[in-house]
């Protein structure tokens, strides 16, 4: 089991919940984050901390987002690890809660 982060992070990356996980298991792409999934303990401490609600646990997961585990766990083995919040990006308000971001994601 494991945590995954869904299409809302998308052109948001507010990056709060990278300061809150205890095994260090998020990664950093231009304009999104994902969980490793052999690294997540399943802690859940991060999912309340994401402003735009992106994260799930695998087993409650929407079925519109599945398609995202296997974009966590793909990206998680090429992009760099995060452990630190920065700045979310430029317009992560603008762009919290639109549908559709899927085709945003730079990878
Ligand atoms: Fe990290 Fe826990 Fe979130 Fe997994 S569930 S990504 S271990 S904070
Ligand atoms: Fe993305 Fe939410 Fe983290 S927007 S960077 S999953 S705090």
């Amino acid at each position: 089991m494991t945590f995954v982060v869904t299409e809302n992070c998308i052109r948001c990356k507010y990056t709060d919940c990278v300061e809150v996980c205890p095994v260090d298991c998020f990664y950093e792409g231009p304009n999104f984050l994902v969980i490793h999934p052999d690294e997540c303990i399943d802690c859940a401490l991060c999912e309340p901390e994401c402003p735009a609600e992106a994260i799930f646990s695998e087993d409650e997961l929407p079925d519109a987002q599945q398609v995202f585990i296997e974009i966590n766990a793909e990206l998680a083995e090429v992009w760099p690890n995060i452990t630190e919040k920065k700045d979310p990006l430029e317009d992560a308000e603008a762009w919290d809660g639109r549908t559709g971001k899927l085709e945003q994601l730079e990878r």
